[in-house]
């Protein structure tokens, strides 16, 4: 295959990747499913449970002066460097919050409230959490509200159509890294850079919640002031979110106690055990990265990993959508539509969305089901997926979204399940 089509990871590591995590082949009762809603709250890793179970069993308050008050604080201090390791950040400040949207809200927050200007930018296929914080606070504080329009052949939103709602008086923008809906990635090293070529000072804030599990991000090559991702659908656990600040934007008035550093963002007492979560992924995507190379530090083993990761999803992708062996895929399947099947696949991540002749998306789910598969329906009356799906005159789709854990067998069943569940109407 070449490198636009990903290459798959060897069967020795394959049935490594797999025993790290739970219930990737057979849910927790045991019965054989093929869980292709990742792109929803992602297989967990078990040292991620398991670290968060061992470290959330200690009843010690971090801010103490005894040992194992010591021995969670170097849990938060290795896990907010592996924050930065994950991201390239430098400087700044690393925020868990209990949610991405909660962080979103409060870093949109504090821009739209403090930095002058009359508009603010964002785009149409953006999460609630995002795009309802910045109407409610260009409502709040009397900005007009742009919005880029999406690009339904490509599922993203084109790079032009963003650049061309920034001027000087822009205040903020706000942008996602990829869609959760499509899988497009939005070009965000070139946006970063024209924008700030229009205004060398703007303030940008990125969701990167779907595409962080999928691919490096390098805030040194994307200088961006807030960026946020989701442990629960990053190999780790719910009930946080993580965001990491500039330092122009943590120092922004924001709530705080006021005895605390100007740059710092958790308000009470931060759970030591979602550090240890964040420290488990890190410590997993750095064994992938190691199996292929021999990387000392760890940032370059995780972007190796992450690579690895990327290029399997790819050749994932490629499967998918043109058959395995003999296993015909999506593309040429009867009664099938693929969406945003965009050709270059480097520009999407591993996820697909189809809808059925004859076949409502929320059908095709229950039908699946049936047949040990879970995937999602996005419809039009969603608050999650109306305004996306509009955009791209679509009433509803069926989103398929697998992970680095599936192998070429696993794609190879959706599809046979795919063709039952076309061969239905
Ligand atoms: C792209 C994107 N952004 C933000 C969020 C919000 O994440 P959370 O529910 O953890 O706040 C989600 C969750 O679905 C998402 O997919």
């Amino acid at each position: 295959m070449s490198s636009n089509q990903g290459q798959l990871f060897s069967d020795s590591v394959m049935a490594q990747i797999k025993e790290r995590f739970h219930f990737v082949d057979r849910d927790i009762d045991g019965r054989e499913r093929l869980f292709f809603d990742n792109a929803g709250g992602s297989f967990r890793l078990k040292a991620a449970s398991a670290a968060f179970a061992n470290i959330d069993a200690l009843p010690d308050c971090p801010e103490r002066i005894h040992e194992r008050a010591l021995y969670l604080q170097d849990i938060q201090d290795r896990g907010e460097a592996d924050v930065r390791h994950m991201l390239n950040a430098r400087g700044g400040s690393v925020y868990f919050s209990l949610t991405a949207s909660a962080a979103m809200f409060e870093m949109v927050r504090a821009v739209m409230e403090h930095v002058p200007g009359g508009n603010a930018v964002t785009t149409i296929l953006e999460h609630p959490s995002s795009f309802d914080a910045l109407s409610l606070y260009c409502e709040r504080t009397g900005r007009a509200l742009r919005v880029a329009p999406s690009n339904p052949e490509t599922g993203g939103v084109d790079a032009d159509a963003i650049i061309a709602l920034i001027d000087e008086d822009t205040t903020l923008l706000s942008v996602m890294y990829a869609s959760n809906i499509s899988g497009a990635k939005l070009d965000i090293a070139a946006i970063v850079e024209r924008a700030r070529a229009k205004k060398p000072d703007l303030f940008i804030i990125v969701d990167a919640v779907q595409h962080a599990p999928h691919a490096v991000i390098d805030l040194q090559k994307t200088p961006v002031d807030g960026i946020n991702f989701a442990p629960y659908k990053f190999f780790g656990c719910r009930g946080s979110g993580v965001s990491w600040l500039s330092q122009r934007l943590a120092e922004l008035p924001h709530h705080r106690l006021q005895a605390k550093e100007k740059g710092v963002w958790e308000l009470g007492s931060p759970a030591p055990a979602q550090f240890a979560v964040v420290s488990a992924i890190l410590d997993y995507v750095a064994w992938v990265g190691a199996q292929f190379s021999d990387a000392e530090d760890r940032r370059e083993r995780f972007v190796q990993g992450m690579q690895r990761i990327e290029s399997h999803e790819r050749a994932l992708l490629t499967l998918m959508l043109d058959g395995v062996g003999t296993q015909r895929g999506l593309r040429a399947m009867n009664g099938v539509q693929v969406y945003w099947d965009h050709d270059d696949l480097a520009q999407r991540d591993l996820i697909v969305g189809i809808g059925f002749d004859g076949l409502e998306p929320t059908a095709a789910v229950r039908e699946y089901e049936q047949r040990g598969v879970i995937v999602y329906e996005r419809i039009g009356a969603s608050l999650y997926s109306g305004r996306m799906l509009r955009s791209f005159n679509l009433e509803g789709a069926v989103r398929i979204s697998p992970l680095h854990c599936h192998s070429p067998d696993d794609i190879a069943r959706f599809l046979a399940v795919t063709e039952e569940v076309a061969a239905i109407r």
